[in-house]
């Protein structure tokens, strides 16, 4: 892929890891030191989308102890961490954890109250990278629609993402 990209004169640059969703298998990839990284030991990972693991912050504890640099995809897109708003997130971000925004929540592509948590999540800076899930044309359609919102602008103008390349 690297290569057809490269030949075809594409300014991208690609990089292939994981986004990793948090149950017993990526927990013994910590354990053993094994999971896949990108950048300056990046690891992607996600959660359940309705009951937080009790393990989450004890996870996130020894993915820092061993160098890795954590970071949660969508943070946004979890019930429990809408709920109460940011106090249950805050304990991640104080231990050292990136947040990557999936911009799509941007144009409520997942639900208004996705949308909205998004918003505030931009607001209070908290939002680290940007990334999106491309699975077919409605979600090219999304995407496009999305990077072109003020809350998108606004984070890009931030000085926050570290990826702030992605749609330059
Ligand atoms: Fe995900």
């Amino acid at each position: 892929m690297k290569t057809v990209i490269s030949q075809s004169g594409i300014k991208l640059e690609l990089e292939a890891a994981a986004e990793y969703y948090f149950d017993e298998f990526f927990l013994k990839h910590i354990t053993d030191e094994t999971l896949l990284t990108f950048g300056d030991k990046y690891v992607l990972f996600e959660l359940p989308a309705m009951r937080k693991p009790p393990q989450v912050e004890e996870a996130v504890f020894e993915l820092t102890l061993k160098g890795y640099k954590p970071i949660l995809a969508h943070p946004e897109r979890y019930a429990y961490y809408q709920e109460p708003g940011f106090e249950s997130l805050e304990k991640l971000k104080s231990m050292g954890v990136l947040f990557q925004l999936n911009v799509l929540s941007l144009v409520g592509f997942y639900s208004p109250k996705v949308q909205k948590f998004a918003h505030q999540l931009i607001k209070n800076s908290w939002i680290d990278w940007a990334g999106s899930d491309m699975h077919n044309q409605r979600y090219f359609e999304a995407f496009t629609e999305a990077i072109q919102t003020s809350q998108y602008q606004k984070l890009c103008e931030s000085g926050n993402l570290l990826n702030n390349t992605l749609t330059a």
